[in-house]
């Protein structure tokens, strides 16, 4: 039965509205399914299992098991890089201790916060030239016009991408993200264009930091580039780890952009405030990082038997972790289906938990508050065209295909 649960929670048929079926799958926080992995739906059954080191993020099963369940990154990563290159050389996402623990805190030490700042005026920025080049519309699909282009962007003044290389890259960028949309019809045609491009992207990347490491400037890229205290990040973990940035860091800001705008939409007066107050934008964006969040499970291996509600997973095993499900659990969250954004106390999985919670969570931050105050003011009377909105076929990093909307103007 639950078996047959979770695999209505792929069905992109579900894709629109899948939380019913998630508070069905909690009434057993932990399932077995039919092809021997187990689903995780639990606040605290999660928590625990993101801080249990038998919990392993590395050598997960190829596809077809995570094809299925959409895992993302895998097949972008661990293929053809353990084609390639070696199983070490995956990005640190896909590592355990104590390699991920050494790369993730030279990644950390690039995230100081003067550079966290210095990339809140520069979001404002390419934010604010975005939304002058809709000024004479009156229609937008917000995913195309806006929330795709900006992370891109910021992610290569992050690193330090030349502005006259911003195209290649997007474009590389832009057929990356489909390796994230897991689609048994096009997959076969599309693993080729996906391993070009992350050929194109690698070589690229080689040349930069090869740049970078002549004469450093101001950037990530540059800082990872360079040695500190001894130690230096090889060529290869430099490049897996810039991808890993672009990657990570695009369609998942993208479906936040777009989930809060729709979202903002959907209950009018939280827009009205924002428009008004952009001081609660922070915690108006954690309450949509539980509400809506962009990315709705992750996948990991259990390296021993772990008895865990009520249930054994047996060493070995694939685990999927529904975090989404965790943000809604009403043993954790009072009232979890409304979307509250004053919530107190609001430890939503939105940015995952423990030794992988996510690097860019900051930059993930600004980039929110910054697009999202700026379309709530510059949007002038913004109307759904489509409710609900077209998905991505993906179950995992969830968010709309396209949001129509139509506008009397941009201010
Ligand atoms: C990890 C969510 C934006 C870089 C994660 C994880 C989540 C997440 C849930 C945990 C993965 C796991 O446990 O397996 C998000 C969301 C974002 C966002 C919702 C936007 C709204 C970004 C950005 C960057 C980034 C902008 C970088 C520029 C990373 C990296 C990891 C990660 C490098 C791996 C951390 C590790 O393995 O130690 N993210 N992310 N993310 N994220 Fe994000």
């Amino acid at each position: 039965m639950n078996g047959t649960l979770f695999q209505q929670i792929l069905d992109p048929a579900n894709r629109a509205d899948p939380y019913p079926l998630y508070a069905e799958m909690r009434r057993t926080p932990v399932s077995r399914q039919d092809d021997g992995s187990y689903v995780v739906s639990t606040h605290a059954e999660l928590y625990r299992l993101l801080h249990d080191p038998r919990i392993s993020s590395e050598d997960l099963p190829d596809p077809p098991l995570f094809r299925w369940t959409g895992h993302p990154l895998s097949d972008l990563f661990v293929r053809p890089v353990r084609s390639r290159i070696t199983a070490r050389h995956r990005p640190f996402i896909f590592r355990d201790p104590p390699d991920h623990d050494l790369l993730r805190r030279q990644v950390m030490r690039e995230f100081a916060p003067a550079r966290v700042r210095a990339m809140r005026r520069k979001t404002e920025q390419l934010t604010h030239t975005l939304l002058d080049g809709l000024r004479d519309r009156t229609n937008l699909d917000l995913v195309d016009d806006f929330s795709y282009p900006l992370p891109v962007t910021v992610i290569c003044e992050l690193l330090g991408v030349p502005r006259e290389d911003e195209p290649r890259f997007q474009g590389w960028a832009t057929q990356l993200a489909t390796a994230l949309e897991p689609d048994r019809r096009t997959d076969r045609e599309n693993a080729g264009r996906t391993e070009e491009a992350f050929t194109a992207i690698s070589d690229y990347l080689r040349g930069l930091i090869k740049g970078k490491r002549r004469a450093p400037q101001d950037d990530l890229l540059s800082g990872l580039a360079a040695e500190h205290d001894g130690e230096r990040m090889n060529d290869h973990d430099l490049v897996a780890t810039a991808v890993l940035l672009l990657v990570a860091g695009h369609e998942t800001t993208v479906n936040l952009i777009t989930n809060g705008i729709l979202t903002l939409l959907r209950f009018p007066e939280h827009l009205e405030r924002l428009r008004r107050e952009p001081e609660v934008a922070p915690r108006l964006i954690e309450e949509l990082l539980r509400y809506e969040p962009p990315v709705h499970y992750r996948t990991r291996l259990a390296r021993a038997d772990i008895a865990i509600g009520g249930t054994t997973i047996p060493e070995g095993a694939p685990v999927v972790l529904l975090l989404a499900s965790g943000s809604r659990d009403p043993m954790r969250f009072a009232d979890p289906d409304r979307f509250v954004p004053d919530r107190a106390n609001n430890q939503h999985f939105g940015f995952g938990g423990s030794l992988h919670y996510c690097v860019g969570a900051p930059l993930a931050r600004i980039e929110a508050e910054v697009a999202l105050v700026a379309l709530a003011q510059r949007l002038q009377a913004p109307r759904l065209l489509a409710d609900p909105p077209p998905y991505r076929p993906g179950a995992s990093l969830r968010g709309p295909r396209h949001l129509l909307l139509a506008i009397d103007a941009v201010a």
